[in-house]
């Protein structure tokens, strides 16, 4: 089966293309000068001459802070809706499938309990009005769509410019270059690995699960930012000193969901987010 795969040089997008070569797909991988999403005309003709049976979207814009931006938001919004509709609009016509990638950032952060696939979203910054209007343009075309919900995602670091550092990257980093580290004790999430995403995704379209909205997020209870930092510190035996912050010692221009744990009710269980580390930093 030949699949389209977008967004090839970020950090989901190129384990998405591992795992998909390894099952022995047929891939056309694409960044944005390859195939710029946000332009229909040359989504379409991409699309009717290449005939992928299914597209799998990585693309993105995913620099939250930049988004409140409004120079940058028309830019963000292009990416992360204009496209995935584009490339919707495609696949219908095409008949091919679609996996589109979203974010716990649609959704308010005020649920303690954390969110279901059916919990209606209700972004609370630009970057997650942007991916909530994204997966309303793929559910919304009439294709064949699943639509993956996904947390503070880290993996083998993407290869293009404008690819986000992770934040297990980025303390690592911070960690080699600082004396005392100050972390966020805020935000609950669900972090996930890059790899366990694109294996989930195989099963998820092998099982030929039903279309729909899905939480892809490694097991284990939601964890803030100084909670995560404290799993991967342990693994991987850092010995700079750490200290727990309020998320105001770090103002910010996006507001971020405090309590955005996502809940998978309808996949099979990932496997615990501590193993995925291990793996990851072992
Ligand atoms: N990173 C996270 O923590 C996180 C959390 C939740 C959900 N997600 C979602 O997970 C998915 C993958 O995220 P990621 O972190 O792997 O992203 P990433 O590393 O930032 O990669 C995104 C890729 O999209 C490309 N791109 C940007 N504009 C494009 C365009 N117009 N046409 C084609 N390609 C374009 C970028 O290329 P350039 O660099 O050349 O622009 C980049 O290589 C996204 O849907 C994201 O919203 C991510």
């Amino acid at each position: 089966m030949k699949i389209l795969i977008t967004g090839a040089q970020g950090m989901l997008g190129r384990d998405i293309i591992d795992v998909a070569k390894a099952g022995g797909y047929e891939v056309i991988a694409t960044d944005r000068d390859t195939l710029d999403i946000t332009d229909e005309h040359t989504v379409r003709s991409f699309v009717e001459r290449e005939q992928p049976k299914l597209i799998i979207n990585t693309a993105a814009y995913n620099l939250v802070d930049k988004v409140e931006d409004p120079a940058i938001y028309p830019l963000a919004f292009a990416v992360n809706s204009t496209g995935p509709g584009n490339l919707a609009k495609a696949a219908k016509d095409m008949g091919a499938a679609l996996v589109h990638y979203s974010t716990d950032y649609v959704f308010a952060g005020d649920k303690p309990e954390g969110y279901l696939e059916t919990d209606d979203t209700n972004p609370i910054s630009k970057y997650g009005e942007t991916k909530a209007a994204g997966e309303e343009a793929v559910l919304s075309a009439g294709v064949h769509a699943y639509v993956c919900r996904l947390s503070k995602i880290f993996g083998r670091p993407g290869l293009s410019e404008g690819s986000k550092e992770s934040f297990v990257a980025l303390m690592l980093r911070l960690a080699k270059e600082k004396p005392l580290l100050k972390i966020v004790d805020e935000e609950v999430g669900c972090p996930t690995y890059t790899k366990d995403i694109a294996m989930a995704t195989k099963s998820m379209l092998e099982r030929m699960t039903v279309p729909g909205v899905y939480h892809m997020v490694n097991s284990g209870e939601g964890v803030t930012w100084y909670g995560f930092a404290k799993e991967f510190f342990e693994i991987s035996g850092v010995t700079t000193p750490y200290e727990a912050v309020p998320s105001s010692a770090f103002p910010r221009d996006a507001k971020a969901p405090k309590f955005a744990a996502l809940l998978n009710t309808k996949l099979p269980a990932l496997r615990p987010r501590v193993d995925a580390l291990k793996d990851f930093l072992g």
